[in-house]
């Protein structure tokens, strides 16, 4: 399916021009191809049910709906989106890939307790945290149609599955950490050599007719400094898994984090959490070592 994904991107590349966006429902998941030093096991993994088996009444609808919404964000939940991403740009193939935080790997594990916000978390909160960092957006209000619809959708697509287990294939994969210090001029070659095709020289993506086709990786379009991918070990597993599209885990693990590090060592929306200055928010919410809000590179306080 991937492939198909990627065929579909690399003609819209060549035709720019009018097309129908929306790839046909594709039942069956495949995985990433396995490889390399710390590439996932090919362990077997859950099967979401196809989109077919959606059911045709109400409480489908809703569970359309929220695939809607998913694959097509800014259309669907606009009041709430700041930014030209999807979900489904960070979630492949509509929140169904196995690494690549998957909806069905996410649904049954909440409740659960969240270091971010300090407090257990149901997953509609967790959704609210979407759209106010990845999507650079408002938070919808509990009960909002948008988080029904986003909910009920992850919870068909869980149906079978053990509640509180945490499946196979589930987040994103956790790299080792780095041999080497990452390093913005070794990320820069690998994103001139691999991502610049489809993301664009300045990271700015591809949008074509008011769709977005290659996300922007960084810049006002993009997503901000509260979100969970401005993380390295974040940014690096999924870059490792899904990166380049359709040749996920071909990059070694040294370049996956150089290029994490390059991407996320230029500018992006504020985190809306901003305590008036950069150092007090670095205080506060990146005191980490994967984040390099507040770090200065090239000679630039980054989130100033
Ligand atoms: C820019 C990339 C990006 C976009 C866009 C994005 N997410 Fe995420 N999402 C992430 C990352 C990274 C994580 C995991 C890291 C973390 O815990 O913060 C995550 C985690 C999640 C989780 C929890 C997964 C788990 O296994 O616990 C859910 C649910 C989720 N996102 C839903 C959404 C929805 C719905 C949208 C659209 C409204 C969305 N995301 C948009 C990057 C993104
Ligand atoms: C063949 C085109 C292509 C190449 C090459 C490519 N990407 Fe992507 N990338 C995409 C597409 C398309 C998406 C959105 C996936 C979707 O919606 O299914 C994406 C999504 C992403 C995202 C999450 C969304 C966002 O905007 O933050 C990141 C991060 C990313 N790519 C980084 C990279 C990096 C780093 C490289 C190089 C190692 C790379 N990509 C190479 C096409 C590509």
């Amino acid at each position: 399916m991937m492939r198909w994904r990627w065929i579909w991107v690399t003609a819209s590349l060549a035709l720019a021009a009018c097309h129908q966006p929306e790839q046909q429902a594709a039942p069956v998941v495949s995985h990433p191809p396995a490889a390399a030093t710390s590439a996932p096991k090919a362990a077997s993994h859950f099967e979401p049910p196809p989109d077919s088996s959606i059911p045709q009444d109400d409480f489908g609808k809703q569970i359309a709906l929220g695939r809607q919404i998913f694959t097509d964000t800014g259309r669907y939940a606009k009041a709430y989106v700041g930014n030209t991403l999807n979900c489904e740009n960070c979630h492949l193939d509509a929140g169904r890939l196995a690494h690549s935080a998957p909806m069905w790997g996410a649904y049954p594990m909440y409740p659960a307790y969240r270091a971010k916000n300090r407090h257990v978390n149901t997953f509609a909160e967790r959704l609210q945290g979407c759209f106010q960092y990845s999507m650079n957006g408002k938070a919808p209000p509990l009960g909002d149609d948008v988080l029904v619809a986003l909910e009920a959708y992850a919870y068909w697509m869980s149906k079978n599955e053990p509640i509180g287990v945490a499946p196979p294939g589930h987040g994103y994969p956790k790299l080792p950490r780095p041999t080497q210090a990452p390093d913005y001029a070794r990320g820069e070659a690998v994103f001139k050599r691999d991502c610049a095709l489809c993301h664009g020289d300045n990271g700015q993506g591809q949008r074509v007719a008011d769709r977005t086709v290659f996300p922007p990786l960084w810049g006002a379009q993009s997503f901000n400094w509260g979100a969970g991918m401005e993380r390295l070990d974040n940014a690096s597993g999924f870059i490792k898994a899904n990166m380049p599209l359709g040749r996920g885990n071909t990059l070694t693990d040294q370049d996956a984090w150089d290029v994490a590090y390059f991407m996320n060592a230029h500018e992006r929306p504020q985190d809306p959490r901003f305590k008036g200055s950069v150092t007090e928010t670095r205080k506060a919410y990146h005191d980490t070592p994967d984040s390099l809000y507040g770090v200065t590179v090239n000679g630039k306080v980054l989130g100033e």
